[in-house]
């Protein structure tokens, strides 16, 4: 057979692809957030990810080799991908079984499927093949051999972004259903916070790839100017103020009090003895900082019950530290109720000797990559509206950090040009369907995702005590009727779609 001339294949391609892109989603926002220990005080960057040892799940651990650049032709090493996988209650390719599959976020896959139980639990009734494949970068899915390697420089960590992640999955996915000659089974995914806004990317990124997604607690609009840059901080203030009102002007407080005692003769040393930390500390802001995450961080995990992420946290524990910061006699300073708070958080199981500030134990520096490269997610402090101190998103601090960190400059618009943003949803009703953005609205996070309808087809479902992707948990006898509501409407939506793709199948079969 005759080669056609390239350009009858590159053509329809590259329209294909250029009204993918352009009209597909466009949305653009701008706000970073996530930090953790020292990184949060230059850039005040926010964690997506919460960590939690919870039960295990059954699964194989397996590996896919990966290209390293899905999208150059250059003669790159691979690297091993690894994948959890559950097969157990996989009706089958002849039955057309579904396959369930969470795209990994920024951290060891492990700890995803460990904290994921909503799926692990709906597999088998939907006779379902569980899928968990690992983002590069993070734990055993290093390129070039070691994390010492792959995290080397800027240019070993050139091949760490969402696009490549997601393109990992696609492959992972296609070769798969391939080798089980299951290339008909439907594909459903999943994923909280980042993992949730690659869910929703890839949705409609991939469109032939899977059916619908489940993104929960994901931010996809957290980015450019999509948003403002106080949101993160006016949710985080609004839980505390929530709560008590003078818990919250407590802690307003708290950082003045704080500067005024730091600038005093033997001032740190006071506050090291007030904080009960390992190490003198060496600026107030070091403690500002440890404050402030712990505040970020109570409010994503604010979860109705006792739980163990980041740290073990009693159930609502907002309320627990302001009731310890509001409970002390009325003598006592704005900073020992400030310290009773805060101990709440760091030192619940009661087993800390002394705080130690530099203390990051999770060590997700490859977010912090991609925070200052595609990631970039404007952060502010409104002085009225927040119980943080006032700051201003400054894109140009950002990027001398980003110069300094990691010798890369970053791209604060890749992010609405590659997915989208701007006039959101006008383009996702004209062009996506079939994704969930599921969110509570105690969680940060909340204030840069996708909180109403935008069409039959892409729904928002909200819970207004939920935090950060609760209902992608394993449910839990304490579990609220709101929450099991939440739970049976994401059910419904996706039985839905596959009863839509098995009647369309079948109507494909008679013609
Ligand atoms: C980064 O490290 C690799 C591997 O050691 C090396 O080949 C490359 O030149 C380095 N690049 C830069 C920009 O330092
Ligand atoms: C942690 O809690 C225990 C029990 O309340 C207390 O004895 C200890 O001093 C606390 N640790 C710190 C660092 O405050
Ligand atoms: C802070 O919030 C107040 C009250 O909502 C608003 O009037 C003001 O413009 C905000 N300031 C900034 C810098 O956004």
């Amino acid at each position: 057979m005759a080669t056609p001339p390239p350009f009858l294949y590159s053509i329809p391609i590259l329209i294909v692809l250029f009204l993918c892109q352009s009209s597909a989603i466009q949305q653009p926002s701008t706000n970073g957030a996530r930090y953790l220990g020292n990184f949060l005080s230059s850039s005040k960057t926010l964690p997506l990810v919460v960590k939690s040892k919870a039960p295990k799940y059954e699964y194989e651990t397996k590996y896919f080799q990966q290209k390293l650049d899905h999208f150059s032709f250059a003669d790159l090493p691979s690297f091993p991908q690894r994948y959890l996988i559950n097969t157990q209650h996989w009706v089958g390719p002849s039955r057309l079984g579904p396959i369930f599959l969470y795209c990994g976020n920024e951290g060891d896959i492990e700890w995803f499927a460990a904290n994921t139980g909503f799926v692990w639990e709906i597999a088998p009734r939907f006779g379902a093949m569980v899928i968990f494949p690992e983002h590069r970068y993070y734990g055993e899915s290093m390129p070039y051999g070691s994390k010492e390697e792959a995290y080397k420089n800027a240019t070993t960590l050139s091949y760490l972004t969402a696009e490549q992640a997601l393109a990992d999955y696609a492959v992972l996915i296609t070769e798969l259903k391939r080798s089980l000659s299951a290339q008909a089974c439907p594909v459903v995914l999943f994923g909280g916070s980042y993992g949730g806004m690659l869910a929703a990317w890839m949705r409609l990124k991939y469109p032939h790839i899977s059916i619908g997604a489940l993104a929960s607690s994901a931010p996809i609009l957290q980015f450019e100017d999509l948003v403002p840059p106080e949101t993160f901080y006016n949710i985080v203030s609004n839980d505390f103020r929530r709560e008590s009102m003078s818990c919250f002007k407590t802690i307003k407080e708290s950082w003045d009090v704080m500067n005024t005692v730091g600038q005093k003769n033997g001032g740190l040393a006071q506050l090291t003895k007030t904080f009960h930390l390992c190490r003198k500390l060496e600026s107030v802001d070091a403690l500002s900082n440890w404050l402030e995450s712990a505040y970020s961080y109570l409010a994503m995990a604010n979860y109705p019950y006792p739980t163990d992420f980041l740290m073990p946290l009693p159930g609502s524990p907002i309320k627990e530290v302001c009731r310890k910061i509001d409970s002390l006699p009325d003598d006592a300073s704005v900073l020992q109720r400030i310290f009773e708070g805060i101990d709440v958080y760091y030192n619940y199981t009661g087993t800390v000797d002394c705080f130690n500030l530099d203390d990051d134990p999770h060590g997700m520096s490859g977010w912090d990559w991609q925070a200052c490269t595609e990631m970039v997610m404007p952060m502010a402090s409104n002085k009225t509206t927040s119980m943080f101190p006032e700051f201003y998103y400054d894109p140009k601090s950002n990027e001398e950090q980003c110069l300094k960190d990691f010798h890369v400059k970053p791209r604060p618009t890749w992010i609405t040009t590659e997915f989208g943003g701007h006039a959101f949803k006008s383009v996702l009703k004209a062009f996506g369907s079939n994704i969930i953005f599921s969110n509570g609205l105690l969680d940060p996070w909340s204030g840069g995702s996708v909180l109403e309808d935008v069409s039959e087809t892409i729904v928002a479902l909200t819970t207004e005590k939920g935090a950060h992707h609760l209902d992608l948990r394993a449910a839990t006898a304490e579990d609220p009727d709101w929450l099991v509501e939440q739970r049976s409407s994401e059910i419904k939506l996706i039985r839905g779609w596959l009863d839509k793709y098995y009647d369309e199948k079948k109507a494909t079969f008679s013609m």
